[in-house]
C-alpha cells in the first residue's frame, strides 16, 4: 500500500482525491499497488466531506509521519508550496504538482534534488490540464529537435475569444459572462494579461531544451485590447485571432513569446474552441503533432495529477530522468525576429503616408468599418515599431503567424 499526503483540498486537490478514489481499483491495477489518501492538509474544516477526518492544518503532521510515500501539491503559488515540496523531496518523497508558477521558477532546482534522491518530481497538469504534453516532450519526442511550440494554452481566453468571433460580443462583456460561469476568476489579470500562458510557455521550453527559460524574459502581452472589429476584419482575413504561447528557433536563434496573433482558418490551432487548449509541437524528423484536450477544470486537472502519483508508485526508488538545467538559456531578442502585422489607425490616416513608413502594405476593408487597415510586408518587429512610433493614432495592431 503506497500513502498520499494532498496539500490543499481547492477544486483541484479535491479532484485528485475523487480520482484516486473513484478509480482506486483500475488504478491499483495499472500502478502494481494499492494508492490510499492518508492526509489532506488544508486551513480549513469540511465537515460532511467523505474525507474530513483525513484533514490535518499543519504541514509538520505529514513531514513526520513516516507512513507517507507521495505528496500531491495543488495549493497553488510559491509559497508556502516551495518551502512544503522541496522538504518532501529533501525527506525522499515523491511530489506530483499541477502549480505552474511553482514549476516555472523551481522546476529545475525540484527535479535536481529529486534526482539526488531516487525520487520523482512530476508536473503533467501545470501545462494544459488533463492534455499529455510534458511526457510526450520529455519522453516521446526527444529524438527531434523541438523547432516550434505554439499552443492555446489558456482555457480562459480562449473562451473569451471564441465568444467574440462567433456571436460578435464585446470584452467587457465577454469577461462578465465568462466570470458569472466560474471561468474566468474574479481577478482575471493572470489570464486575459497572458501571465498564465507566459509560465507555461516557458515550463515547456525549458523542457524541449533542457535548460531554464525564465518566464520574466518571455515577452508577454494579453487580450485586452482585443475587440469585436478586429475578428471583423479577421474574418475579412480568412484568420481568427488565438492567444498563443510561442517559442521557436529560426537561424540558431530562440524566441518565446505570449500575444494574440492571427492565424489562418486552416491551422490546426484554429478550431481549438472554448476552454480548450492545444498544444503544436514541429519537430525537425516528426513534423507537426498536436496535444489537444481540457486545459483546466477539476476531473481532468486531477486526471493528470494522478496519473503522475501512479507514475510515482511505478518507480518508487527510482528516478524518470528528466532533462532541465538550471542554466538560464537565454532567448533572441524579439526585436529581430521577422514577421507581417496587421495595423489598424483611424480613416484620416492616409495609406500614402502608411506606406512611407511601412513600405508597401495591403488594405483590408470591411464594410461598414471606416478606418485605415492594412497588413505590412515582413518586417523586424523593431522595424514595425520604428515605423509605428511615427503615428499617434494606431487603434491596434496584431501580429500574423507565419
Ligand atoms: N486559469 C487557467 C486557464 C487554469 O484558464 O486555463 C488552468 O491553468
Amino acid at each position: 500500500m503506497i500513502n498520499v499526503a494532498v496539500l490543499g483540498y481547492g477544486t483541484i486537490g479535491a479532484g485528485v482525491v475523487e480520482v484516486l478514489q473513484t478509480n482506486a481499483d483500475s488504478i491499483e491495477k495499472k500502478a502494481g499497488d494499492r494508492i490510499v489518501v492518508k492526509r489532506i492538509l488544508d486551513l480549513r474544516d469540511f465537515p460532511g466531506d467523505p474525507n474530513q477526518d483525513k484533514v490535518v492544518h499543519d504541514y509538520k503532521i505529514i513531514e513526520e509521519d513516516e507512513d507517507i510515500q507521495i505528496v500531491v501539491e495543488c495549493m497553488g503559488g510559491l509559497e508556502p508550496a516551495y518551502t512544503f515540496v522541496k522538504t518532501a523531496l529533501l525527506q525522499g518523497r515523491s511530489v506530483a504538482t499541477s502549480n505552474k508558477e511553482l514549476v516555472a521558477k523551481y522546476g529545475a532546482e525540484l527535479i535536481g534534488i529529486a534526482k539526488e534522491k531516487k525520487a520523482n518530481f512530476l508536473f503533467e497538469a501545470s501545462v494544459g490540464g488533463g492534455i499529455p504534453i510534458i511526457r510526450p516532450l520529455t519522453q516521446c519526442l526527444t529524438a527531434d529537435v523541438i523547432e516550434e511550440i505554439s499552443g492555446i494554452l489558456n482555457g480562459t481566453t480562449n473562451y473569451m475569444l471564441t465568444k467574440m468571433e462567433e456571436e460578435g460580443i464585446a470584452f467587457d462583456e465577454v469577461l462578465k459572462e465568462a466570470q458569472e460561469k466560474g471561468y474566468a476568476e474574479l481577478h482575471p489579470e493572470a489570464d486575459i494579461e497572458g501571465y498564465d500562458a507566459c509560465r507555461k510557455i516557458a515550463i515547456l521550453t525549458s523542457l524541449a531544451y533542457g535548460k531554464q527559460v525564465d518566464f520574466e524574459d518571455v515577452h508577454t502581452e494579453g487580450i485586452t485590447n482585443i475587440s469585436a472589429e478586429d475578428f471583423q476584419y479577421a474574418r475579412q482575413m480568412k484568420k481568427c485571432i488565438k492567444l498563443l504561447g510561442k517559442s521557436w528557433s529560426d537561424d540558431g536563434k530562440l524566441y518565446a513569446m505570449v500575444c494574440p496573433m492571427l492565424i489562418d482558418h486552416y491551422h490546426p490551432l484554429a478550431g481549438v474552441k472554448d476552454v480548450f487548449n492545444a498544444i503544436f509541437v514541429h519537430g525537425n524528423m516528426v513534423d507537426d503533432t498536436m496535444f489537444y484536450g481540457r486545459g483546466a477544470g477539476k476531473l481532468p486537472t486531477a486526471s493528470a495529477v494522478a496519473a503522475d502519483v501512479v507514475d510515482c508508485v511505478k518507480h518508487m526508488g527510482t528516478h524518470i530522468k528528466m532533462i532541465w538545467e538550471q542554466e538560464k538559456l537565454p532567448l533572441s531578442d524579439f526585436g529581430g525576429f521577422e514577421r507581417r502585422y496587421f495595423v489598424r489607425m483611424p480613416k484620416e490616416v492616409s495609406l500614402e503616408s502608411v506606406e512611407k513608413a511601412f513600405g508597401a502594405v495591403e488594405p483590408v476593408k470591411v464594410d461598414g468599418i471606416e478606418e485605415t487597415a492594412f497588413v505590412t510586408g515582413v518586417m523586424k518587429e523593431s522595424d514595425y515599431h520604428k515605423a509605428a512610433d511615427q503615428f499617434d493614432d494606431i487603434l491596434n495592431m496584431i501580429r500574423i503567424d507565419a
